[in-house]
């Protein structure tokens, strides 16, 4: 069984040095598919060396990547599933608000989830089994009610038929709760959930990229994560996404 995950946390910093450093402002941008969807030389070269570096470190394993090689789900039994800033409109922005995000699975079940702002030297990790750490300390999701809890959400920027969704019920959660955020990482946004400083997050639609790490975070940290109806997802697939504390019950959006 793998178990050099010291290894791939020194990798995450390596590449947080290149992110946290990178001339951002003058970066060679290009726009993929969808609204507004852009892809940055940094992301191209993190995603390179991360490759590189994790398939050094397990060479069996296959690797599911946000930047290309992603047109078919690896059916290796270890895969790495990586996306190498999730928040690139917050870092060609310079709003401080990104994180290299990595996974590992075995026979498609999460084993190692690795979430690192280098912005704001926060990493967040778990191994299935064994808890979820900010910065080697262990942490738990909120035990708030939904009534004094804060909400996240993502608008799924990328797919237009879907954002109406998005607002709509974000809107509906204003006077259920303290007050709602969009905070552009949707990694993030999970380990936000996970550490207590939210209770809730959703999202229409991420990709496998978006949540794998961070979706084993809350999990093992006591919340829990499904599609909106409240069935559980297949992590080689987009869906939707819904990831709560321990204070709010059993819940779904509809
Ligand atoms: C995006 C961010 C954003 C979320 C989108 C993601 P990217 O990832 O996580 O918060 O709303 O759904 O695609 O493109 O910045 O890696
Ligand atoms: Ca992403
Ligand atoms: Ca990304």
């Amino acid at each position: 069984m793998f178990k050099d995950f010291d290894k791939i946390e020194l990798l995450a910093r390596e590449c947080g040095e290149i992110i946290k450093n990178a001339d951002r402002y003058n970066a060679d941008t290009m726009q993929k598919e969808g609204h507004a969807n852009f892809v940055t030389e940094y992301d191209i070269k993190v995603q390179a060396k991360l490759k590189k570096g994790l398939l050094e470190l397990l060479p069996c394993a296959g690797f599911f990547g946000e930047e290309g090689e992603n047109d078919r789900f690896p059916d290796d039994e270890y895969v790495f599933v990586v996306d190498p800033i999730d928040g690139t409109t917050n870092f060609m922005k310079g709003f401080n608000m990104s994180a290299i995000a990595i996974s590992l699975l075995k026979d498609m079940d999460r084993l190692f989830g690795l979430v690192y702002n280098p912005f704001s030297d926060e990493m967040f990790t778990a191994v299935k089994g064994e808890g979820a750490n900010l910065n080697g300390k262990k942490i738990r999701v909120s035990n708030e009610p939904l009534e004094r809890g804060v909400v996240l959400f993502g608008t799924s920027p990328y797919y237009p038929d879907l954002i109406k969704s998005a607002f709509d019920k974000a809107y509906s959660f204003m006077d259920k709760c303290i007050d709602v955020r969009r905070m552009g990482s949707a990694e993030l946004d999970l380990c936000y959930v996970a550490c207590g400083r939210a209770e809730l997050y959703f999202e229409p639609f991420i990709q496998p990229w978006d949540y794998a790490a961070g979706s084993l975070i809350v999990e093992e940290a006591g919340g829990r994560v499904s599609k909106w109806d409240g069935s559980e997802f297949d992590i080689t697939k987009g869906c939707s996404c819904l990831a709560y504390g321990s204070g709010l019950g059993r819940m779904i959006l509809v």
